[in-house]
């Protein structure tokens, strides 16, 4: 049986295409957003992907929207959730029931910047390396394990477009390897700890990928 992911987006949708795009050993069975007019779901739409919008204007209130999201993936029956871009604050009703099954990419090397805004922040910090974090989700933001990080270095007089698209560069290739790898049952996630099979490891070293 395929390994199903579902991807959860509300806008560009560059890493989903990503995801969707090298999915090897897995499928992204559905997008899903809270945007309806999300570019995102146009690319999902062309790639002939299912789609599923949860737009705010057909709900009373944000949390009932919420539930409406949180149902739809459970009906989905994902092996996992992948947080694509995804502009809520995912609800612990959610994360419980996906624990370990549930990730997201974040444009910084964490525990650095999270949250938002992390270009900027980063080159008013002055920092030489910057990057992304691919990382379980738990209840706080942007804190759960961190399973793989990939970094560059900030070149000087960078401005923040150049500085976020440098970094996407990074998301685009790391973000379907940890999926891949998790799919393959390489990476696994118990008691909040990350365990990586050798042949794993061995790959991030030869794609500078960093594993904690
Ligand atoms: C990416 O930078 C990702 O790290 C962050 O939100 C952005 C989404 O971009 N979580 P896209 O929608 O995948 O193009």
């Amino acid at each position: 049986m395929t390994f199903r992911v579902v991807a959860i987006i509300s806008g560009r949708g560059s890493n989903m295409e990503s995801l969707a795009r090298h999915a090897s050993g897995y499928e992204i069975s559905a997008v899903v957003s809270n945007k309806e007019d999300a570019k995102g779901l146009e690319i999902a739409r062309g790639l002939g992907l299912k789609t599923v919008a949860i737009p705010r204007s057909k709900y009373a209130t944000v949390a009932e929207q919420k539930r409406a999201l949180f149902r739809a993936v459970c009906e989905l029956n994902p092996d996992l959730v992948a947080l694509a871009g995804y502009m809520q604050i995912v609800e612990p009703y959610f994360i419980s029931r996906f624990r370990g099954r549930i990730v997201n990419i974040h444009p910084s090397l964490l525990p650095e910047f999270p949250g938002l805004d992390t270009h900027q922040r980063a080159l008013d910090a002055g920092v030489k390396e910057h990057g992304c974090s691919v990382h379980y989700v738990d209840e706080g933001l942007d804190t759960g394990a961190v399973i793989a990080q990939a970094k560059i270095m900030v070149p000087k007089k960078c401005t923040e477009a150049e500085l976020a698209a440098l970094v996407l560069t990074r998301e685009h290739q790391i973000y379907p390897w940890v999926v891949a790898n998790i799919a393959a049952g390489a990476i696994t996630f118990s008691q909040d700890q990350v365990t990586y099979s050798s042949t794993c490891r061995k790959e991030a070293l030869s794609l500078n990928f960093h594993l904690p």
